[in-house]
């Protein structure tokens, strides 16, 4: 039995950002909050928007890896001026926020009590806007956040869909090269993490694959000399990763990120691409068939071109492609193997502790 579950209406494509307004009208919002980075309210679409729509309140207080804190100040906001709709316009962090925000209306706890029992007391409708090609977010149920204890925790849960998911290559078009190469590369893991997973069906696999030919063929391009048809194909490459992962989840490559962010301050995507190489000879290991089909989307021939492949893309894009070049140490071992021990039920084969000490050995 497979099973795909997509409840959120995808627009796409350019100039697309005007749609936030008929979407509004039709699901007869009053006075949405917007969540969004501070740059934003510098843009002309800012200024779209405040001559657009009569009442909203604005909350630009997210960090990059948010924390639970950001989603509690922002839930005060939303009940107390009584915004009836939660827009989210930006990256990763800001949807995996906002998407929390809108389950939290007359909530009298912290999101952080979501993590026992997921259980809302009245969700608001949620419009996502994506500004980078990479997270996906805008159309899955995932919501990574740091707890005030300091632990990246995924909260997951079907409410958290976006009722419309808004993706306009142009909101993309304004990021420096380093944030294209950290957002991009993510879509490009999410995609191959998806393809691999045991949780991959046929209709995920199509658009992973879909992504990993997008994203490996366009990334480079989208760092180093952007042009309109790079941002719109990792635009679809992102959207495409997201339409494949939002169902069969991530892998071991995102389990040990959080530990390489946590302690190196690593950008997310270069987090998780940084064992990507690894993995697929890993996971070859075990299920050689999908691994080749991901070495042949990218014009590999067999695993160890595949590896070598990804490991030049990371260097041409600026991401570290080694463990030495992060700032990791061998006696640093212990600290990134208790935080990666855990075993996604997707992984296509199990990591224990001598594997992992391997990779680090290996990827040093
Ligand atoms: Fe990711």
């Amino acid at each position: 039995m497979t099973k795909y579950y997509m409840p959120t209406k995808i627009i796409f494509g350019e100039k697309t950002f005007g749609e936030l307004f008929s979407e509004l009208r039709e699901a007869k919002v009053k006075k949405p909050l917007i969540i969004c980075g501070k740059h934003f309210i510098s843009s002309l679409r800012y200024r779209v928007i405040q001559d657009t729509l009569p009442f909203f309140k604005l909350f630009t207080e997210v960090r990059p890896n948010p924390s639970t804190a950001s989603v509690d100040a922002a839930a005060k906001m939303l009940n107390e001026e009584n915004c009836d709709a939660v827009i989210g316009i930006g990256g990763g962090s800001i949807l995996d926020v906002a998407k929390v925000v809108a389950c939290m209306k007359n909530y009298g706890k912290s999101c952080e009590s979501f993590y026992k029992s997921l259980r809302p007391k009245a969700a608001v409708p949620f419009f996502a806007l994506p500004t980078t090609s990479g997270s996906g977010s805008e159309i899955t149920k995932y919501s990574v956040l740091t707890t005030n204890a300091g632990v990246k925790k995924t909260l997951r849960s079907d409410k958290f869909y976006a009722k419309v998911a808004i993706v306009d290559p142009q909101l993309t078009y304004s990021m420096p090269p380093e944030l294209t190469a950290a957002t991009g590369i993510d879509a490009f893991c999410q995609a191959v993490e998806s393809y691999w997973s045991k949780g991959a069906m046929p209709e995920t696999d199509k658009w992973a694959e879909e992504s990993i030919k997008l994203s490996y063929f366009n990334l480079v391009k989208a760092v180093k000399d952007p042009d309109k048809y790079v941002r719109i194909n990792m635009s679809l490459a992102s959207l495409n990763a997201a339409r494949a992962f939002s169902n069969t989840g991530t892998t071991a490559c995102h389990t040990l990120s959080y530990a390489f962010t946590k302690h190196y301050g690593l950008a997310h995507g270069f987090a998780v691409a940084i064992t990507l190489p690894w993995f697929l000879g890993f996971y070859a290991e075990k299920n050689e068939k999908k691994c080749l089909d991901i070495c042949s989307f990218i014009g590999a021939d067999g695993i160890e071109d595949g590896k070598a492949k990804i490991t030049q893309l990371l260097q041409q894009i600026g991401a570290p492609a080694r463990l030495g070049e992060i700032g990791f140490v061998p006696p640093d071992v212990e600290k990134i193997i208790g935080m990666s021990l855990q075993h996604k039920p997707n992984n296509p084969r199990k990591h224990t502790r001598q594997d992992l000490e391997r990779l680090l050995a290996e990827l040093y």
